[in-house]
């Protein structure tokens, strides 16, 4: 099995491949199944800025565009940052969508990393079971 820092290194791989010339901050994503199959992502920027996709969500759409969505179990997010590189509110909300309980690794420049459910990211989360119980 790929192991917490396996996955962490391979997001740090992904630095390279960002496209950050606005921000100068690049984000690098891996997105690992249970049967160990990886999805990598790195930020990609835009002139429109707002059309700027994330590290996570661009792992997150190789994955389910690839027909993976129902045993997504641990992604890496990691920076040059000297703070951990926290998922931003929009990445949190599209992985809740798949797995709640995903395992969120947040890594800073000097490789160091912590854990955290999804759930405990973002706690009341609204997900798909909410659109069931309108009344
Ligand atoms: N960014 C990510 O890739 N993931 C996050 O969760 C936070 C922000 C990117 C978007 C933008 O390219 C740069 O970091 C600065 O906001």
């Amino acid at each position: 099995m790929l192991s917490d820092k396996e996955l962490v290194d391979l997001a740090f791989q992904m630095l390279e491949r960002s496209y950050v010339p606005y921000s100068k901050f690049p984000v690098g994503a891996a997105l690992v199944c249970s049967d160990g199959t990886v999805f990598t992502g790195c930020n990609v920027e835009n002139a429109a800025y707002g059309s700027t996709i994330c590290a996570e969500r661009t792992a997150l759409v190789k994955a389910v565009s690839e027909g993976r969505r129902d045993d997504l179990e641990r992604i890496a997010v990691v920076g040059n940052s000297a703070d951990y590189c926290w998922p931003c509110g929009a990445c949190r909300q599209m992985l809740y969508e798949f797995n709640p309980n995903l395992t969120v690794l947040v890594a800073r420049a000097d490789r160091q990393f912590v854990s955290f459910p999804l759930h405990e990211l973002l706690p009341h989360g609204f997900g798909p079971k909410a659109l069931t119980q309108a009344e």
